[in-house]
């Protein structure tokens, strides 16, 4: 009977652990997205079009535009780090692997657009 239940309690937690373990390996999303809608979305929006009043308030440009995407990964690296006007700066905040990945997100905003 108790082996009966041990068996179960057993089960129950690989199966537990198998769930966790593929949540894990498929993320829906990047860390690079994941940061940026909940660091930067606010006033760049989910899209980085700068389409919320915080973003048209403060003058963000839209993230996917030739201007901003013909800037090279370090100029873009850079603004986050120190900031530019009203774009605070990311120094201390994040991590040197953050910051990369957020980049990457840009990118990926300018080839949807
Ligand atoms: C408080 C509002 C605010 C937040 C939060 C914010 N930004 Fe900005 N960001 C701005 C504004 C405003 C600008 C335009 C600065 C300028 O050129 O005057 C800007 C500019 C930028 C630029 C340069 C684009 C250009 O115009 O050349 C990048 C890249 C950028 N932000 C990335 C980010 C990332 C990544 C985050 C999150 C970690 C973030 N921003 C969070 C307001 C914000």
């Amino acid at each position: 009977m108790k082996r009966e239940m041990l068996r179960v309690v057993v089960t129950g937690m690989l199966l537990v652990g198998l769930i966790g373990f593929c949540a894990e390996a498929s993320p829906a999303q990047s860390a690079g997205e994941t940061l940026f809608k909940t660091k930067c979305a606010a006033c760049h929006g989910p899209d980085g079009k700068g389409e919320v009043p915080m973003g048209k308030k403060l003058g963000a440009r839209n993230l996917s535009s030739t201007e901003v995407q013909g800037q090279s990964d370090a100029q873009l690296a850079d603004v986050v780090t120190k900031g530019k006007n009203k774009m605070p700066a990311y120094a201390g905040k994040l991590t040197k692997e953050q910051i990369p990945d957020l980049v990457a997100y840009i990118r990926e905003l300018g080839k949807k657009h």
